[in-house]
């Protein structure tokens, strides 16, 4: 079994390394939320934190109860007994596919741990491209054919997988294509799992957003937690709202013996939370619109550069496309702009993606600001591009994409002076 740090957190502590040695590099390659903890949660964590019983494995009735009631009020009526809950959407994922069995289809390219723990649970992933624009959804008739043709060599397949919005992509699938992909589910027999850990964050409100679970409620898992939408990603929880009670008994068993339940004082928190009261509304609307305005920008400097790439709906990520470069793979790629440019992004082939496509995932949620004064200010500013911090990191971007045509070496990517004096101190690692 090949087992190797997830690529996106290996990334991560390569940048942070070379940050600690003076190299200026934009984090460009982790996908964290990059935002602070709202102040109600922290009051909600700081009075349970009392709270150290281990608590039931599906997690608090509480918590159970008001993440059927998020998914009520997105037109999903759900019974708090069918949702499950765990120390992150992560940890549900690979709980799924061990409780689920069988071979996995994943939309090519996808999140980075999907297809390692489906091996790490023995299975092999059944990689279908998504259409270019429409990222998350594998093409309908190529999983007839891929899984048809897998049935017929004894390959024991039973899910499916798609991303709404997706990760890498930032893209979010059309209606259609959701229709399409549900019935092909259908036909083929197989358990949907709809990872929306991005839904709140699809950047125009007015976007439709349609789940397979509004279709096929009988044969869909949707997974989704809070990393996201209130960038607690270290808190580590998450929700899953399963279709039938035989799942369930199967997700329990596999939970009762790997995480027990979730940590008790961040249930509470995530209770409160999932009852989506006025201002955590709020923080969740703004940070939407950050992402979008910084995503749509960094996607703009993209275009200008003449790099190919499709325009983001949702979360923070851009997924362009640098086909012309004369570099072989999306590896070196990715090399060359943190060594020459310190630009940090991770390859397209980390997502599944063939390696020689010169295509690198982008996250622009790090270049918020390093403090959380800053992040503050970037989550209340009418126009949080005008700040100089995210303009200059937009800035460096531009300057790297350009000296990448010419082949130029960036100056940002040499080692800076170190400060005299009392030595600066620079953001720790933030996973
Ligand atoms: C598509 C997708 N799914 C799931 C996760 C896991 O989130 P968590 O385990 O923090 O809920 C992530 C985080 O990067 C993600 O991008």
């Amino acid at each position: 079994m090949n087992v190797t740090l997830s690529a996106t957190l290996a990334a991560n502590e390569e940048i942070n390394r070379r940050r600690r040695s003076g190299q200026r590099v934009l984090n460009l390659a982790f996908g964290e939320a990059g935002l602070p903890v709202h102040p109600s949660l922290q009051e909600r964590l700081t009075v349970a934190s009392g709270q150290n019983g281990y608590g039931p494995v599906a997690g608090l009735p509480a918590l159970r109860e008001a993440a059927a009631g998020y998914w009520e009020r997105r037109g999903l009526p759900t019974d708090p007994e069918t949702v499950v809950c765990g120390p992150g959407s992560k940890p549900l994922l690979y709980g799924l596919l061990l409780a689920i069995g069988g071979d996995v289809v994943l939309p090519m390219p996808s999140w980075v741990s999907y297809a390692a723990q489906a091996e790490l649970v023995g299975a092999r992933p059944l990689p279908v491209p998504a259409p270019p624009g429409e990222g998350g959804v594998p093409d309908p008739e190529r999983v007839v054919s891929a899984v048809l043709h897998a049935r017929a060599r004894g390959r024991d397949v039973r899910s499916l997988l798609v991303t709404l919005p997706d990760n890498p992509t930032g893209t979010l699938a059309a209606t259609d294509a959701v229709k399409k992909i549900t019935e092909v589910a259908r036909a083929l027999d197989l358990v949907i799992i709809s990872d929306e850990i991005y839904r709140d964050l699809v950047h125009d409100p007015g976007t439709p957003f349609l789940s397979p679970a509004d279709l096929a409620p009988e044969r869909t898992v949707v997974t989704s937690g809070l990393s996201k939408s209130l960038a607690l990603g270290g808190w580590r929880i998450g929700v899953a709202r399963l279709p039938s009670a035989e799942l369930r008994t199967r997700m329990l068993a596999v939970a009762s013996e790997i995480w027990s339940s979730p940590a008790a004082p961040v249930q509470h928190a995530a209770a409160y939370a999932y009852t989506e009261p006025a201002e955590l509304q709020e923080r969740v609307e703004r940070s939407r619109r950050l992402h979008g305005a910084v995503a749509r920008a960094a996607h703009a400097r993209f275009v200008r550069a003449g790099v190919r790439a499709h325009a983001p709906h949702g979360g923070f990520y851009l997924y362009p496309d640098f086909t012309g470069l004369d570099i072989a793979t999306s590896d070196e790629l990715a090399a060359r702009l943190l060594d020459r440019h310190g630009v940090g992004v991770l390859p397209g082939h980390a997502f599944g993606d063939d390696p020689a496509a010169l295509r690198v995932r982008v996250a622009t949620s790090l270049l918020y600001g390093e403090t959380t004064e800053q992040r503050l200010a970037a989550l209340e500013a009418p126009d949080p591009l005008g700040l100089p911090w995210i303009a200059a990191s937009l800035d460096h971007l531009e300057e790297a994409l350009d000296a990448l045509g010419t082949g130029a070496e960036d100056a940002a990517a040499r080692p800076r002076p170190r400060p005299r004096g009392r030595v600066v101190s620079r953001r720790a690692s933030v996973a």
